[in-house]
């Protein structure tokens, strides 16, 4: 079969492994061709390719980001878009597409699979937050950069006796502060899921450091909400205007954060802004493998003929489920890790 492979979305690392892997066992097992469509949906949309053999993928493992490059293009915002992709599908002659990506990305498979068009999707998100799949790659890298960062972070501000605000990125779902969070004995973890109670925050580090505890880590997810009064909640935001599918640009609520904490308590407060540290350089073994493992279980739901299906990780085995059931929802922190952190904090105090 001769079939396209794209990345769209925020990359992360183990991109890369899922690529090497479809593109070998696609070769060595299937006897198929490949064509790698260059960042996004916007290189299928203007036939811009890469070729996308084993001499393409030799060496590529280790390396983060993606060699296919990626973009936030909506190629379903196009009044042309479909058009325009079956044109490219005709010309180069494809049975099949490779969408690895996150639900914005997913969100266009499914379209063009409505519309008949061959296509398989594979999860990828730092996030974490993808419905239908325990684990995406690249989440394991994070949260390592993560924990490192607040493991630093530790003994800065307790040579100073400051509270450090660490910023870690999560839009909707607060898995990389959880988790880093968890893993780095943060004093306090905030997230998406529970919009924030700033007093309750600053209680909880006054109580600490009344009990001699003089410094004090906070891990905020960036798209963790506080109250505005009568409007309810609301991010912070990093810019104005939102990208090609509606998502504003989030960022700086660990400098709002710090402000606040700073004048409530009188404490000397600190931010660090992690942002996209998170999302580069080499993965981990656990994404290099899980990226792999992906890989190959995509290349094979193409052979099974398992259009409009995403590759999917259920407890430690890879399976698929509908790209429709994947893009229905996030899969936001559950009450089993928010238990866990519950069971290591201190009780939030006033
Ligand atoms: O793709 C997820 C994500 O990493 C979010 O956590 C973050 O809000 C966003 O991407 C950042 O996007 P960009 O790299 O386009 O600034």
């Amino acid at each position: 079969m001769k079939i396209g492979l794209l990345t769209g979305g925020g990359d992360c690392p183990g991109l890369n492994a899922v690529i090497r892997a479809v593109v070998r066992k696609g070769t060595n097992y299937y006897g198929d061709s490949f064509i790698g469509f260059l960042e996004g949906w916007r290189g299928v949309l203007d036939n811009k390719t890469m070729t996308l053999d084993l001499a393409a993928v030799n060496g590529i493992l280790p390396i983060g980001g993606t060699i296919l490059r990626t973009s936030r293009t909506n190629a379903t915002k196009q009044p042309d878009g479909l058009a325009r992709i079956e044109a490219t599908f005709k010309k180069n002659g494809l049975d099949a597409l490779i969408a690895i990506g996150g639900d914005d990305t997913l969100g266009v498979a499914k379209k063009l699979d409505d519309a008949g068009v061959k296509v398989v999707g594979c999860p990828k998100t730092i996030d974490n937050d993808l419905a239908g799949t325990d684990f995406t790659f690249g989440f394991d890298t994070a949260v390592g950069i993560a924990t490192e960062c607040i493991d630093r972070l530790h003994t800065t501000a307790e040579s100073h006796n400051r509270v450090i605000v660490v910023e870690v990125m999560g839009r909707d779902a607060g898995w990389i502060a959880m988790y880093a969070g968890i893993a780095g004995s943060a004093d306090v973890i905030l997230i998406p899921e529970r919009p924030i109670d700033l007093a309750a925050v600053c209680g909880t580090i006054r109580k600490q450091h009344d009990a001699g505890k003089l410094y004090s880590i906070v891990v905020v997810a960036e798209g963790a909400k506080v109250a505005t009064g009568a409007a309810g909640e609301s991010n912070v935001l990093a810019a104005g205007g939102v990208d090609e599918f509606g998502h504003a640009r989030l960022g700086g609520i660990g400098n709002f954060l710090a402000t606040e904490i700073e004048k409530r308590t009188g404490y000397e407060t600190r931010s660090a802004i992690l942002g996209h540290i998170q999302r580069g350089g080499t993965p981990s073994a656990f994404d290099r493998v899980l990226g792999t493992r992906y890989g190959l279980g995509a290349i094979d739901l193409v052979h099974e003929g398992k259009f409009g299906q995403m590759v999917s990780l259920k407890g430690n085995k890879i399976t698929s489920i509908p790209l429709a059931e994947a893009i229905a929802s996030n899969r936001r922190v559950d009450q089993d890790l928010m238990s866990v952190a519950e069971g290591v904090l201190d009780k939030p105090a006033k």
